[in-house]
């Protein structure tokens, strides 16, 4: 019970400590979000969104998950997605990996995980698409790297696919779709410069139109 009471205490503490600061921050927060970012990011408790940007509640907007994938035919992405790009009007969705991302390595291998292994099985998909470069790399520490950042710039692509985020670019030139990857063993954030707020980044075929109404 020790960790469990802990967080509580934690929480008590935490409030003190924000009203000292800003006796009015959770009467400012109550009345509405309007975060400019969606963070898509892995689930690892190493990489929290607000921490490591020195963000505060009400300025980010996220969704995590393990190795921060965007699968089409998750509900759960696509609500987030929708709910933030079209309600909330986020002007930037991040998608940020990380290092040593215990997903990505176990996707890299052959070992079975339970049902884990049916989730890992998207992240082996990008793997296939980018083969013959990961292969050409010799070390192993190194193709795991690569492979990480791979899959943020395949997850970027995954969000830009979306009508969601197309009809948003029709209409307001936002958001713009980035990616990162966290260092667990530095704390930096490095950006991967592969933005996209075009449809002309994407290959035709991932063009998505909107149908014109008579
Ligand atoms: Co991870």
């Amino acid at each position: 019970m020790q960790v469990y009471n802990s967080l509580l205490e934690g929480n008590r503490l935490w409030v003190k400590e924000t009203l000292d600061k800003n006796p009015d921050f959770f009467k400012n927060l109550v009345a509405q979000q309007t975060p400019e970012v969606l963070w898509i990011g892995c689930s690892d408790s190493r990489v929290p969104a607000n921490e490591i940007t020195r963000t505060q509640p009400g300025d980010i907007f996220v969704h995590r998950n393990i190795a921060n994938m965007v699968v089409h035919s998750d509900m759960n992405l696509l609500s987030v997605l929708d709910y933030s790009v079209n309600i909330l009007k986020v002007k930037h969705v991040i998608v940020c990996g990380h290092y040593g991302c215990g997903g990505v390595k176990a996707a890299m291998g052959n070992g079975q995980n339970g049902l884990v292994d049916n989730w890992l099985r998207h992240i082996k998909d990008v793997y296939r698409i980018y083969s013959h470069e990961l292969e050409e790399i010799q070390d192993e520490q190194a193709r795991f790297e690569r492979f990480v950042e791979l899959n943020v710039i395949e997850q970027v692509f995954n969000v830009s696919k979306t009508s969601i985020i197309q009809n948003n670019w029709k209409d307001r030139n936002y958001p713009i779709i980035h990616g990162w990857v966290y260092s667990l063993e530095t704390g930096l954030i490095k950006d991967l410069n592969v933005s996209i707020q075009n449809q002309q980044d994407l290959p035709p075929i991932f063009r998505s139109i909107r149908a014109s109404v008579v």
